[in-house]
């Protein structure tokens, strides 16, 4: 070992569901190529997952089935292991956040911050369901906005304006659960002091990024949160499943799921030590400056990673002599989508990683997925790439090599790798490209750009490919049977270096590989000089990788086209050409945009129209950054009465379509019409 401490954790997925290839793409795999390419360096590793077992969904789920909730768990606790098993994630330990142990920390951080005065009681009215006999989370009531009438207004803020408000103005609230009319009731709740974190944590995401070069969409994620100003959070909810309060006089009270399942992470870490009788491990590595810590999660996570798990470990150290280390890294990864639309279970939109691995090879599907991983922006998984990776990549380019030089072994010499003679231009300059290769990979995949790392793995089986066929063995094999062996024994070298550099992504394949030639990885920092001799007997070579063929798609492809024609459009109400006449569409230039202080859904726009100057406030401030408006032409109702948003005078309403992921796209023309200009 060469003494590094590395910590790795990825996101504990909800035992409510299977997992789904989305999934992989946002956290799992790349956390796993990263860990293997980890301990190929030598670096003493942990890897910790599990599932994340409480939560309002959990409990709707059981209800609708009638069953307990640990009916529930159990299922997709066990499902999801098992899948993850299968595509061989290198997890330490996949523990659950149902545990004695889990409950017995969880409940110790709360109980820490209560007894050094961190958190405050304090009174509230919610939404309450008569019918479910259970309080109602902000998500599961739906309204009219008091503000501007938009429909599927939450219970204290409006997606579409922005407007916070009182739940008590809510217009028509209904609960999503029942689909009744849910009762404001008292409750009350802890609440944890986020604020007052602030600005320790802006210099310690300021300082790891210096550091470590946090990734720009994580950065920009944070930015947006701190920037609005950071708010005391409920740290509990009135729910019977979950983490119960530990205080007296709670009943019925249980923490909030994300301030529990973040210290999962490290429940299940003790579980680990104690399972191997060294108690005391996981301090060696939460609790030891020297370790570095990276956690992998997808985007709708980075905000409980970056902000309340890191404000969270600092409220406990600030009271304690052995501090817990914060995430060096949150390399979060955007969305994968599954054939152009966001994987959707309730619409039957994706393919669950149990189904898919029932039909193909894992590391088929790693490869292909490292190749889309989702790293800058939102990617997709098409099924016509997937066959392409496997058929033209992996098959014909890395079996092919493997196979043909094997073979070529096998048939010439015996089955007995040849002894290299001298060395000519071309075996020279093969052998210093491999060379290079192990610190152009682990350059990469310490910045966690795994797709480029993928990319290049291939790279060099291409170019071994080459050097084959430039080397014609065929050939020199009745005219120099020396030179011969030379290719033959140089190409064997590469494809072992080739073995080992993409055995974090393709772990299957590569230790077949490894077997025909008995050998085994050694430190990465060598393998681009892969050790072997001459006159080693040689396992006789089989097929790596068959042709994925069109039919074996059919089954999902066919999925893919909706079965039923789209449901027909509601009723619109009809309205006469003069109505419509009333309605001023104009074009409108977006000259300035800036975000509004304290909303996150609020921009303020100033836009020409005309020639004239005005200022619209519109609530797209989640779909766009403020400088990606500028310029653009885009749609406003020009008539609408001037209206006040968060005190801020808003001139007319910008035209947007909301996208099936229910992201807000501002309608936009031609950039070479004239603004002002009249739409109809
Ligand atoms: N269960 C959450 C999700 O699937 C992730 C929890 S991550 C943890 O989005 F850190 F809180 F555990
Ligand atoms: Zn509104």
């Amino acid at each position: 070992m060469n003494g590094e401490k590395i910590l790795v954790t990825a996101a504990l997925p909800y035992a409510n569901g299977k997992i789904h290839l989305g999934h992989l793409g946002g956290a799992y795999l790349p956390a796993d190529i990263f860990v293997r390419y980890k301990r190929l360096t030598g670096a003493d590793v942990l890897f910790v997952c599990g599932s994340d077992e409480h939560g309002v969904p959990i409990t709707i789920t059981a209800d609708k089935e009638g069953v307990k909730p640990k009916v529930i768990i159990d299922r997709f606790h066990n499902a999801n292991k098992e899948a993850f098993e299968k595509l061989g994630m290198d997890f330490d330990i996949y523990s659950r956040t149902s545990t004695e142990k889990h409950h017995q920390v969880a409940k110790e951080f709360f109980l820490e911050y209560h007894k050094n005065g961190l958190l405050s009681e304090r009174k509230t009215m919610q939404f309450f369901d008569d019918k479910a006999g259970m309080f109602l989370p902000d998500r599961y009531v739906e309204g009219v906005c008091p503000n501007c009438g938009y429909e599927s207004a939450r219970s204290d803020e409006c997606e579409n304006c922005g407007a916070l408000y009182d739940p008590n103005t809510l217009i028509n609230p209904v609960s999503k659960i029942t689909g009744q009319r849910p009762v404001l009731k008292e409750t009350s709740h802890w609440y944890f002091p986020l604020e007052k974190f602030q600005e320790r944590l802006e210099s310690y995401i300021k300082e790891a990024d210096e550091k470590y070069g946090w990734k720009e969409n994580v950065l920009q994620y944070c930015r947006g949160w701190l920037k609005g100003g950071l708010r005391e959070r409920a740290y509990t909810r009135d729910l019977d499943w979950g983490v119960a309060v530990p205080l007296e006089n709670s009943h019925g009270k249980v923490l909030y799921v994300w301030f529990e399942a973040v210290l999962g992470y490290i429940s299940a870490t003790m579980q680990l030590s104690e399972e191997r009788g060294t108690p005391d491990l996981w301090k060696e590595f939460w609790q030891n400056p020297d370790t570095k810590y990276t956690a992998f999660i997808g985007k709708d996570n980075v905000v409980f990673h970056t902000i309340i798990f890191p404000a969270m470990l600092m409220a406990w150290n600030d009271c304690h002599a052995d501090k817990y280390i914060l995430p060096t890294n949150v390399p979060a990864n955007e969305f994968l989508n599954y054939e152009s639309k966001k994987f959707s279970k309730s619409r039957g939109w994706g393919v669950e990683l149990e189904e898919f691995l029932a039909d193909f090879d894992p590391d088929s599907l790693r490869y292909a997925l490292a190749l889309s991983l989702p790293e800058a922006r939102d990617t997709d998984f098409l099924w016509k790439d997937f066959q392409a990776r496997h058929n033209n990549e992996l098959s014909d380019i890395l079996g092919n090599l493997v196979n043909r030089t094997l073979t070529f072994i096998h048939k010439n010499f015996e089955g007995k790798l040849p002894e290299p003679g001298q060395l000519n231009e071309r075996d020279s300059e093969i052998l210093a490209l491999a060379a290079a290769y192990p610190a152009k990979i682990a350059e990469l995949i310490e910045r966690y750009r795994l797709k480029d790392a993928t990319l290049e793995m291939m790279n060099l089986a291409r170019a071994t490919n080459k050097y084959f066929n430039d080397s014609e063995p065929w050939k020199t094999v009745k005219s120099d049977k020396t030179a011969c062996g030379t290719t033959l024994y140089i190409s064997s070298k590469l494809i072992l270096t080739i073995a080992e550099i993409f055995s974090p992504v393709i772990p299957v394949i590569t230790k077949r590989i490894f077997e025909f030639y008995s050998a085994k990885p050694v430190a990465w920092s060598v393998c681009g000089d892969f050790p072997l001799r001459g006159g080693l007997e040689l396992k006789t070579p089989e097929i790596l990788f068959k042709k994925i063929e069109d039919s074996q798609l059919e089954k999902y492809l066919s999925q893919l086209t909706p079965k039923e024609a789209a449901p027909s459009q509601p009723e619109d109400q009809e309205i006469t050409i003069d109505d419509f006449s009333k309605v001023k569409l104009r074009t409108a230039k977006v000259l300035e945009a800036e975000n509004v202080p304290k909303s996150e859904k609020l921009l303020k726009l100033q836009v020409e129209v005309g020639g004239v100057k005005r200022q619209i406030v519109s609530g797209i401030a989640k779909y766009y950054k403020p400088e990606e408006l500028i310029g653009r032409m885009v749609v406003i109702v020009a008539n609408l009465k001037p209206a006040k948003l968060m005190g801020l005078e808003s001139r007319g309403m910008i035209l947007a379509v909301e996208t099936e992921e229910g992201k807000l796209d501002v309608v936009e023309t031609a950039k070479n019409v004239k603004s002002g200009t009249i739409v109809k």
